[in-house]
């Protein structure tokens, strides 16, 4: 039996957290063993937001860096740029013909933006260029492209999926034909909520991210700010109820939240201790992947032959599929 397809794209817009990665990056590795896996760089989707070239091209790179320093075996999951695929923007015309504008304009992100504008007593449009009006769209392509029935993302992208299933409903209902796979959103109720340094989810919105790869200085710095309440080193503590416990839970073993959580309660200990503790786990388990991360970095060679290998791999299949799109629809 064939494997079915899961497919997913990250924006370059800076290293992601490690919300990113226990949230979404971990989980799509996980899949990646039993799925035929799909994982791309959503580079044109960035330009949105981000205006200088060697910020994007950095920012590429880094989501390159990361996905290979996480383990994903290139060998295994077909890895490339979006760009590369410029079939992308062929379908992208296509279905563009058979989305409605006003499904557009119910988009959250789209939305959330006109919301900003009128909070701030602005026009409507401010601030809002056609690329992020027409997302969703350049999205479908992405998923459609690739026949993906699998999309892992996270709540906030659920819509966008839907969207992509209406408008290969669309297209399909048109041409009487199931000329595009009906893409589902994966959306894994078991990974818990990752809290960042506020405790609100950790989110690039909020700014309290801790990012997965920097130096181990910083990630010490990041630690020390996370928000503890104002309790004297002598008290008694709760770890229930403190952020750096709740982060240390996602990376310490059961022994080391029992041992912990029993100094907690203790009383005796200051705050600056227990984040000794969190920077030590974290550190512990991400410092191999960091150091592949850096060495990825330091020379990009083997990412620009990575990343070159599969753009050819994924333009072979969405040719194809190109192809017979254009005999269904009647240009060629
Ligand atoms: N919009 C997604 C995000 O911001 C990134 C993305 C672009 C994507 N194209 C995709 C995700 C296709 C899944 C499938 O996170």
């Amino acid at each position: 039996m064939e494997k079915k397809i899961v497919l997913t794209g990250i924006k370059p817009t800076g290293m992601p957290h490690l919300g990113n990665y226990l949230g979404a990056i971990k989980p799509a590795l996980e899949l990646a063993k039993s799925y035929e896996a799909r994982y791309f760089i959503a580079d044109y989707h960035s330009l949105n937001t981000v205006k200088d070239a060697d910020t994007l091209k950095n920012y590429i790179y880094e989501v390159a860096a990361v996905w290979l320093a996480c383990g994903l075996d290139p060998d295994k999951v077909l890895i490339y740029k979006q760009s590369a695929v410029p079939e992308t923007f062929e379908l992208t015309t296509i279905i563009n013909a058979f989305t409605s504008k006003g499904l557009m304009n119910r988009a959250h992100a789209y939305k959330a933006q006109v919301d900003v504008n009128r909070e701030k007593k602005k026009p409507d449009d401010h601030n809002i260029n056609m690329g992020l009006f027409t997302y969703p769209i350049l999205m479908a392509a992405d998923i459609l492209l690739f026949d993906a029935e699998l999309v892992p993302v996270g709540k906030d992208q659920k819509q966008h999926i839907e969207m992509a299933a209406d408008i290969a409903e669309a297209v399909n209902r048109n041409y009487k034909e199931q000329l595009l796979t009906i893409p589902k959103p994966f959306i894994d109720e078991s990974t818990k909520v990752i809290i960042g340094l506020d405790g609100r989810k950790m989110s690039k919105s909020y700014d309290n991210t801790i990012p997965l790869f920097c130096s181990e200085k910083k990630l010490k710095k990041f630690c020390n700010k996370i928000v503890t309440n104002s309790q004297d080193v002598e008290e008694p503590k709760d770890p229930d109820t403190c952020n750096v416990f709740t982060l240390y839970k996602l990376f310490a073993t059961q022994d080391q939240q029992k041992t912990l959580a029993e100094t907690y309660k203790a009383g005796g200990m200051g705050w600056g201790y227990a984040k000794g503790e969190l920077f030590t786990v974290i550190n512990d388990s991400i410092k191999p992947m960091r150091e592949k991360y850096d060495a990825l970095m330091a020379d990009k060679s083997y990412i620009d032959q990575v990343l070159n290998e599969g753009a050819k791999k994924a333009r072979v299949l969405a040719g194809k599929k190109l192809e017979a799109l254009r005999h269904a629809v009647g240009v060629k």
